[in-house]
């Protein structure tokens, strides 16, 4: 996402980014059409992802590449428009963007309240039924959300946020939810989003265990949060290939239950 929002790297920089994630063993990236400077700039995120990966030596097919659609940007703002109309036509601009005849997993990126929610999946169902897209996942979704729309189309994923700053995720019942009913969940934001991720090399107790056990204090909350359930995916950013290499080692960090409880139960401030 911060390779394509303001403050953004050049696109030379931003592919080298993801390729080093890929070579690192990365097998899927999380986009957004709207991951992007403004309206007249939809899909850059998607082209760039697109480049690297037509530019990288290993196997393209072993690459799952999730997008969303369901957002706007008029003049860099962001609004949601989960009509269906605008569904189909952001879902082909995917297409053409990410150079793909289908879309391995196409999400809608939040609920339009001014949109029937039942409408908006339904469009999602249409699409997966013409072979546009694979999977459906939903995001930014509540548990009652995700059981309506599974009456209607099957979901394959959730993305949702979930991070040591915000738990409302394993509150709200919706990780254990994925995890008892086989459905990806993907925490975004793991480290805590753009502002709160800084705050993790001076927390004590994340910064505690960070030395302990030889990893950065974000890979210590990443592991933190792909221990909450089966079913918990991390999409962490980066905008440099030292945090891209850093995130990608994550994946190997497991904590020991003590340093977990320590994590769930240490104050982690917002302010
Ligand atoms: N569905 C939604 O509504 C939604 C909303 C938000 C995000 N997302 C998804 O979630 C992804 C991640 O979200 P996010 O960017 O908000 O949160 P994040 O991954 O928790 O935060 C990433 C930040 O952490 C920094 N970072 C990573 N590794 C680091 C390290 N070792 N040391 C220091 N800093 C490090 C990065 O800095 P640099 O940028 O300087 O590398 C980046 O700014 C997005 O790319 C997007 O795919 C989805």
């Amino acid at each position: 996402m911060h390779l394509s929002l303001e403050g953004r790297p050049p696109d030379t920089a931003g592919v080298r980014v993801i390729q080093a994630a890929l070579d690192a063993g990365v097998r899927l990236i999380d986009t957004a059409d709207v991951y992007c400077l403004d309206q007249d700039d939809i899909g850059h995120n998607e082209r760039l992802i697109a480049k690297a990966l037509a530019g990288w030596s290993g196997d393209r097919d072993a690459v799952l590449v999730a997008t969303k659609g369901g957002m706007v940007r008029p003049e860099g703002r962001w609004e949601r428009d989960g009509s269906p109309e605008h569904l189909r036509a952001a879902c082909h601009r995917s297409l053409r963007a990410l150079g793909v005849e289908r879309i391995d997993l196409y999400q809608l990126h939040a609920p339009d309240p001014r949109v029937p929610f039942a409408e908006s999946v339904g469009a999602l169902g249409a699409l997966r039924d013409e072979g546009k897209v694979r999977w459906i996942g939903l995001s930014n979704v509540s548990v009652a959300q995700l059981r309506e729309a599974r009456d209607l189309a099957p979901i394959t994923a959730v993305q949702n946020r979930l991070n040591p700053f915000f738990r409302e995720s394993l509150v709200d019942g919706m990780v254990a939810y994925c995890g008892e009913q086989g459905i990806g969940f993907l925490a975004y934001s793991p480290t805590g989003g753009g502002r709160l991720n800084r705050k993790l090399p001076e927390h004590p107790v994340v910064s505690a265990i960070a030395a302990r056990v030889g990893a950065s204090a974000h890979a210590v909350v990443l592991a933190w949060v792909l221990s909450r359930g089966p079913a918990v995916i991390v999409i962490p950013s980066a905008r440099s290939v030292e945090h891209a290499l850093d995130a990608s080692g994550a994946g190997d960090l497991v904590l020991a239950s003590d340093d977990l409880a320590a994590i769930d139960a240490a104050e982690f401030s917002r302010a």
